[in-house]
C-alpha cells in the first residue's frame, strides 16, 4: 500500500516455525498431523464465522469500512482541532481505554506529553483515565486545566460506575471552570446508539443536557473489539495519527485473514497454534514480547483481548468448561532481565509471541568512545539497532534450545498501516480461537458480575 507520502508499506509476516515440532519437538511443538487434524475445524468454524460476519451479528470486521463514521470522526476532529486544546483525556476503562493507549504508544514518539506544544505539532498530551485513583485523577485534573482540554468519555453501555464516577468529576468542574453553556467545547461522548433494542445509556441525557457531540458504538461490537469505531479513531484523529492508513492496514489484513485456509489465514494459523498449544501441549500462558517500547501496550491491549473472550466457565452447549490461556505481557529487552530465567529454564508451559520491527524509525550509532577499554571493541560503532536484532535473535534461539514454542510477528516498520495490520489480525484470531474453544467469544459475564456487586455495595440497583 502506498501511504500520502507515497511511500510504500511492506505487509506484517507470521512465522510459526518455531513452534513447529521440527524446531522444539513433538512433545512442545505443534506435528504436521496435528496440524493437519485441527484444519478440517478450522474450516468448519471459518464457515460459521463468516456467516456470523454477513448476518453482522458480530461487527468489529467491517468497522473500517464504516465511511460514515470516518468521516464523523475526522469532522469533529477538525472542529476541535481549532480550539487547540493542550490536553486530550479519555475518560473510559477496559476496551474504551486499552486501543487508544496501544496506538499512542505506538505511533507517537515516547515522551510526546512531556515536549512543547510547538515540538508535538500542536498537537494535545493524551491522558487516559482507566482507573479510579482518587490521587491519579485529582493530579490529571490539576494538570489539565480545564479551560485547555477536551475530555471524551467512553463507555458502550454508559453506566460503568467507573467511567460515570469520573465524569461526574469533570462535568462539575467545567461547569465551574468553564460554565455550563461552554461544557459543549469541553467534552464529547461515545456510547452506543438510542433504540428499541438498544440498552439504555445514562450518557443520553448527558449529551442532551449540554448539547454535546457524540460518536455511536454499534451495538454487534464488543468494546474490547471497538479500537476502529469512534472508540479509538475519534482519539486517534485528535492526536493527528493517520487513520486513512489504519483502514487501509485493516483492509490488506482483512483480505488475508478472509481467506478459507488454515496456513494462508495468519490469524487462523495462530488461533489454531494456540488453542493447540494449550490443550495438546500443557502451554496454558501465551507470553507477548514485542522488542520495541512502541508495542508495548499492544500486549496489553492483547492482553485484554485474550483474558476477556478466552476465559469462559460455559461452552457453547451450556457445560462447564473453565477455557483460556493465561496472556502474560513482556518487553524485550527488558524483560530478559526480569522473565527470560523463567521463561528458559521454568515450566514449559508457554507459547511466546515475539514481535519485531525489522526497520525502526531511528537509528542510533553506539560512538567510538571508552577506547581504552579494549572488552568494548565489539560494541563501538555497532548501532543499537543492530544490538536489538541480536538481543531478539539470542531470546529466540535460547527458547528454541531449551524446546519453548515461539512465533515471530515481524512488522516491516512500526507505523499506522503495519500496527492495524496487528490489531485486526489478533481480532479475527480471538474470533477463532473461541469458536475453537467452543465458548462465546464476545461476552464477559464473570466482568458484568463484578460490576454489578460494586454497584449495589454503593447503593445503586446493580
Ligand atoms: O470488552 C469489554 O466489553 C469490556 O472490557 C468493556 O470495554 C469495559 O468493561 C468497559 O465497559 P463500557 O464501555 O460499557 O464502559
Amino acid at each position: 500500500m502506498k501511504t500520502k507520502n507515497n511511500k510504500v508499506c511492506a505487509d506484517i509476516k507470521v512465522d510459526i516455525s518455531r513452534a513447529k515440532s521440527s524446531a522444539v519437538g513433538a512433545e512442545h511443538g505443534v506435528t504436521p498431523a496435528e496440524l493437519t487434524v485441527i484444519e478440517g475445524r478450522v474450516l468448519a468454524a471459518h464457515k460459521i464465522l463468516r456467516k456470523e460476519r454477513r448476518d453482522a451479528i458480530y461487527g468489529f470486521y467491517d468497522l473500517y469500512k464504516d465511511k460514515a463514521a470516518f468521516k464523523a470522526v475526522k469532522e469533529a476532529a477538525d472542529h476541535f482541532s481549532a480550539f487547540n486544546y493542550d490536553n486530550f483525556v479519555v475518560l473510559g476503562i477496559g476496551g474504551s481505554a486499552l486501543g487508544i493507549t496501544a496506538l499512542q504508544t505506538a505511533l507517537h514518539p515516547a515522551y510526546h506529553n512531556l515536549v512543547s506544544q510547538h515540538e508535538r505539532k500542536g498537537l494535545p498530551r493524551l491522558f487516559v483515565m482507566d482507573n479510579i485513583d482518587p490521587e491519579t485523577f485529582s493530579d490529571m485534573m490539576r494538570v489539565c486545566p480545564p479551560g485547555k482540554t477536551l475530555y471524551n468519555v467512553i463507555s458502550k453501555s454508559g453506566g460503568t460506575a467507573e467511567t460515570i464516577s469520573q465524569l461526574m468529576l469533570v462535568v462539575d468542574m467545567l461547569e465551574k471552570k468553564v460554565g455550563a453553556k461552554a461544557v459543549k467545547d469541553h467534552l464529547v461522548v461515545t456510547t452506543s446508539p438510542k433504540g428499541k433494542n438498544a440498552p439504555k445509556s445514562l450518557l443520553h441525557p448527558v449529551v442532551s443536557a449540554y448539547k454535546l457531540r457524540s460518536f455511536e458504538i454499534p451495538l454487534n461490537v464488543g468494546g474490547r473489539f471497538s479500537i476502529f469505531s469512534p472508540v479509538g479513531m475519534f482519539p486517534a484523529a485528535m492526536l493527528g495519527m493517520d487513520i486513512d492508513a489504519m483502514v487501509a492496514g485493516c483492509a490488506a489484513m482483512d483480505k488475508q485473514c478472509s481467506k478459507a485456509s488454515l496456513l494462508e489465514n495468519p490469524a487462523y494459523l495462530r488461533a489454531a497454534l494456540h488453542y493447540l498449544m494449550d490443550t495438546k501441549k500443557g502451554k496454558c500462558i501465551s507470553v507477548m514480547m514485542p522488542y520495541a517500547d512502541g508495542l508495548r501496550d499492544v500486549a496489553d491491549w492483547y492482553r485484554q483481548l485474550w483474558a476477556e473472550s478466552l476465559g469462559k466457565r460455559k461452552s457453547l452447549d451450556g457445560d462447564d468448561v473453565y477455557t483460556g490461556q493465561t496472556p502474560v505481557k513482556a518487553l524485550g529487552v527488558t524483560d530478559q532481565h526480569s522473565q527470560v530465567q523463567l521463561y528458559t529454564e521454568g515450566p514449559n508451559n508457554k507459547i511466546f509471541n515475539i514481535l519485531e520491527v525489522r526497520r525502526f524509525g531511528k537509528t542510533l550509532r553506539i560512538p567510538d568512545v571508552l577506547t581504552k577499554v579494549k572488552e568494548l571493541d565489539y560494541l563501538r560503532g555497532k548501532t543499537m539497532n543492530k544490538l536489538m536484532v541480536a538481543e531478539v535473535r539470542g531470546t529466540l534461539d535460547a527458547l528454541k534450545n531449551s524446546k519453548r514454542p515461539a512465533i515471530r510477528i515481524v512488522l516491516p516498520q512500526l507505523n499506522a498501516y503495519t500496527l492495524a495490520q496487528v490489531l485486526y489480525m489478533l481480532e479475527v484470531e480471538t474470533a477463532m480461537a473461541g469458536r475453537l474453544y467452543n465458548v462465546n467469544t464476545f461476552d464477559q459475564p464473570g466482568v458484568e458480575e463484578g460490576k454489578q456487586i460494586a454497584r449495589k455495595l454503593m447503593g445503586g440497583r446493580g
